[in-house]
């Protein structure tokens, strides 16, 4: 008998009964990884789809503009402006929305890393206030900065693309509360002293406590945000919540419905 033949007649290393039970949890295993792509594939469609929307809804109104005032044989300035306000209105939409999806695919790209260097962050943040101080958009909604006195913390940063997360927050902060509903910024440090905590906070509509999390979903919006009229294509916290991670950070949100949301960037703090 040849060494081959003898080994097929060895004692098989699992009892029939291990066998089936192991084929059975592979089978588990697999059965999970579909559903778990299905799922994925369902989130790209959706997304894609969203983005599609919001991509040629702003295409249709630009177009029939142009085609009245194609149409006319004549206007005057008056006549015109309106229109040629929308328009311009709908190109920096479109504009923001193609910025955005190229910011986003290139953060999310899981090659690319930040240049990130040590900055004091109460330094920056005051820079970052007055800059919105400043701002006549934000004019109509009291800012306040909530900063200690005492604050000589620094975390590593690039200053340039943290400054697009807070502007997502701000900028939510403005849209979802009414004129004259005051916005706090600030920043503290953890009760471990490990983390810098930066916030944003505002007294506006709020987001029921159930969505806090999913909001920071790809193009997901909050349904009655995403009605006509509304310019959110729901990408901005994820492009927020990707900066925070190439900062070694996260992002919290705590939020009541009619009362507001506040938003939490927590950073590590840098030691030398
Ligand atoms: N401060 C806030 N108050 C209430 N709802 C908010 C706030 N911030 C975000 N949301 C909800 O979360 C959703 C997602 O926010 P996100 O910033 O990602 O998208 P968006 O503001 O709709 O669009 P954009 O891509 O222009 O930022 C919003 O559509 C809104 O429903
Ligand atoms: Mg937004």
């Amino acid at each position: 008998m040849t060494q081959q033949t003898k080994k097929q007649f060895q004692k098989p290393e699992m009892t029939v009964e291990e066998l089936q039970h192991a084929l059975f949890e592979a089978n588990q295993q697999l059965r999970m990884s579909n559903l778990a792509l299905q799922e994925q594939e369902a989130m790209k469609n959706e997304i894609f789809s969203n983005i599609s929307h919001d991509l040629r809804s702003p295409l249709t109104a630009l177009s029939s503009s142009l085609e009245y005032l194609l149409s006319l044989e004549d206007f005057t300035k008056e006549q015109a402006e309106p229109y040629l306000n929308l328009m311009t209105t709908k190109v920096q939409g479109l504009g923001k929305l193609i910025n955005d999806i190229f910011l986003l695919t290139t953060l999310e790209n899981a090659s690319h890393s930040l240049t990130l260097t040590p900055y004091p962050i109460g330094v920056y943040l005051e820079e970052v206030f007055f800059l919105y101080d400043a701002d006549p958009s934000f004019s109509d909604y009291p800012l306040t900065l909530d900063l200690p006195l005492d604050f000589p913390y620094e975390v590593l940063l690039n200053p340039e693309n943290f400054l697009r997360l807070l502007d997502n927050l701000m900028q939510n902060a403005k849209k979802y509360s009414v004129p004259g509903s005051s916005i706090v910024m600030g920043a503290t440090i953890d009760s471990s002293n490990k983390e810098v905590i930066l916030f944003v906070q505002d007294h506006g509509i709020g987001i029921p406590e159930s969505l806090t999390s999913k909001i920071f979903q790809r193009t997901y919006t909050v349904s009655d945000a995403r009605t006509p009229g509304s310019s959110g294509c729901g990408l901005g916290l994820s492009i927020a919540s990707s900066i925070a991670t190439l900062h070694g950070g996260y992002i919290l949100c705590e939020s009541k419905e009619k009362e507001g949301s506040t938003f939490y960037v927590h950073l590590p703090l840098y030691n030398h």
